[in-house]
């Protein structure tokens, strides 16, 4: 019975997290160094909304129970009192480096274009 009840929410877990695979990519995946219009939008689809949600507004399947609240990268507010270089910072080497939660991983793999894709794509979300 209770196996019953958990294999559904499953699914619909796998589906979240998996379901674009299906669809066919626009154009080829940019390679480590390569970036392209679409870079920063590929990598927040893939690694960033688990927990800041699609629209970016800290509302992913994985933005509770962190300890820490998901920033809402969408605010106005928040946009107006940062800067490039600490969104840059944070990406890289998480929020801890910049006094925040460890709870924002680092991302220490991207590439400097990867992560200046990802800084554009983060103030296009501005509402
Ligand atoms: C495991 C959940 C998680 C993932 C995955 C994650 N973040 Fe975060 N992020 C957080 C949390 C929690 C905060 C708030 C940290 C704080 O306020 O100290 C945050 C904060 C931020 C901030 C704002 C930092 C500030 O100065 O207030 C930015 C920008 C950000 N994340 C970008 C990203 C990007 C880009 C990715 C993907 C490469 C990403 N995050 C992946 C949880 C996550």
């Amino acid at each position: 019975m209770l196996l019953r009840l958990r294999i559904p929410g499953l699914l619909l877990l796998s589906a979240l997290i998996f379901g674009n695979c299906s669809k066919p990519p626009e154009e080829p995946r940019p390679t480590h160094e390569e970036s392209t219009s679409h870079t920063g939008e590929i990598i927040f689809q893939t690694r960033c909304f688990v927990c800041h949600g699609r629209e970016g507004k800290g509302d992913g399947p994985a933005s509770t129970g962190l300890g820490a609240t998901v920033r809402d990268l969408t605010s106005r507010s928040w946009q107006d009192s940062t800067s490039d270089e600490t969104i840059r910072s944070v990406i890289r080497n998480g929020a801890q480096a910049v006094g925040g939660s460890a709870a924002m991983p680092p991302n220490r793999d991207l590439s400097d274009l990867q992560i200046q894709s990802l800084v554009r794509y983060i103030h296009a979300l501005r509402k």
